[in-house]
C-alpha cells in the first residue's frame, strides 16, 4: 500500500496512480519548444502507449513525468493523484514510480542485491517472488551460484535479455503504482523475448503504465495510444480505432516506419 503524506497535517492519502498532463508545453532550451500543449489523463491502472518517429518527444514526456526536468508554472501542470508534481519530493516520486528503461544500470554485486536495489527493505522471499514474477528466476537458478552469482557492473557477463529480466524484477520488487517503460528495440532471441513479454505483462497488471511502445502486443493492449509528431499529439485512441481512422498511426503501422515489430 502506498500513501502520500500531507505536509500540512501529516495525514496519509492513498496513492492511486492517477496521472494528468494538463496542457503542458516544454523545451530543454529557451526558444525551442519540444512539447506543445500535451494533455493526457491516465486513470489508475490504465496503460498509455507513446508512439511516434524519432525526435517526436516520447522520451521527453517520460522525462517530465519522472521529474528529470520540471515544467515552468506558466507552461501547464502535471498532477499525480491531484498533487502538482513539483510539490512531490523527488525521492518520494522516484520511489513510487517504477522505471524499466532501455539500458538497465547494474552494479558490481550479486544478482540478489541487484534486484533488491528496487526496494532495499525487501526480504529475501520478496526478492525471489519478484524474480519469479519477472520470469527471471529460471535463468538465475541456472547460474553457477544462483542468486548469489556476482555480476560485473556493466552486466557484461549477462545477455541483453537477461539484463532486461533483471530490470523487470527490480521494478517488481519495488511494487510501484505507476510504471514507466521504454521498451527495448534490440533483437533478442525468441525464447527470451517471450519470457520478457510475459514478465512485462505481469509487471504492468494493476498499475498505471506509460510505455514507449515498440512491441505490437503492447500497443494492442494499451487503453490509449498517443501518436506524437514534432512534439504534438496528433492522434489518440485504441489500436482498433486508430487503424480504422487510417491516419498517421495506420500509415506508421502498415508502412513499418513505426518501430513496432
Ligand atoms: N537533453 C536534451 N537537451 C536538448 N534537447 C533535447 C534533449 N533531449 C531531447 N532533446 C530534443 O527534444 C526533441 C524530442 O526528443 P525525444 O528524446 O523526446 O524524442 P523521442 O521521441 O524519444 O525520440 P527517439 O524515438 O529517437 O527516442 C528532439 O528534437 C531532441 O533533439
Ligand atoms: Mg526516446
Amino acid at each position: 500500500e502506498w500513501a502520500w503524506k500531507d505536509n500540512a497535517d501529516n495525514h496519509l492519502i492513498r496513492l492511486n496512480g492517477e496521472v494528468v498532463f494538463d496542457d503542458v508545453s516544454f523545451g530543454y532550451r529557451e526558444n525551442k519548444t519540444v512539447l506543445h500543449n500535451i494533455s493526457i489523463h491516465a486513470k489508475p491502472g490504465q496503460k498509455i502507449a507513446l508512439v511516434g518517429s524519432t525526435g517526436s518527444g516520447k522520451t521527453t514526456v517520460i522525462n517530465l513525468l519522472s521529474r528529470f526536468y520540471d515544467v515552468p508554472a506558466e507552461n501547464g501542470r502535471i498532477l499525480y493523484d491531484g498533487v502538482p508534481l513539483n510539490e512531490i519530493k523527488k525521492d518520494d516520486l522516484r520511489r513510487s514510480l517504477g522505471m524499466v528503461l532501455q539500458d538497465t544500470h547494474l552494479f558490481t554485486g550479486t544478482i540478489f542485491d541487484n534486484i533488491k536495489y528496487g526496494n532495499l527493505e525487501a526480504s529475501r522471499a520478496q526478492v525471489l517472488e519478484a524474480a519469479k514474477l519477472a520470469n527471471a528466476d529460471g535463468f538465475i537458478r541456472h547460474l553457477e551460484n544462483g542468486y548469489d552469482t556476482v555480476i560485473s557492473g556493466d552486466g557484461a557477463n549477462l545477455s541483453q535479455g537477461q539484463r532486461q529480466l533483471l530490470a523487470i524484477a527490480r521494478a517488481a520488487v519495488a511494487n510501484p503504482p505507476v510504471l514507466v517503460l521504454d521498451e527495448a528495440t534490440s533483437s533478442i532471441d525468441t525464447r527470451t523475448e517471450a519470457l520478457i513479454q510475459t514478465g512485462m505483462d505481469r509487471l504492468m497488471k494493476g498499475r498505471t503504465v506509460f510505455v514507449i511502445a515498440h512491441r505490437l502486443s503492447t500497443v494492442r493492449n494499451a487503453d490509449e495510444i498517443l501518436v506524437l509528431e514534432k512534439g504534438s499529439i496528433i492522434e489518440r485512441g485504441t489500436h482498433e480505432s486508430l487503424i480504422n481512422q487510417k491516419g498517421r498511426y495506420y500509415h506508421l503501422y502498415t508502412g513499418n516506419s513505426i518501430s513496432i515489430e
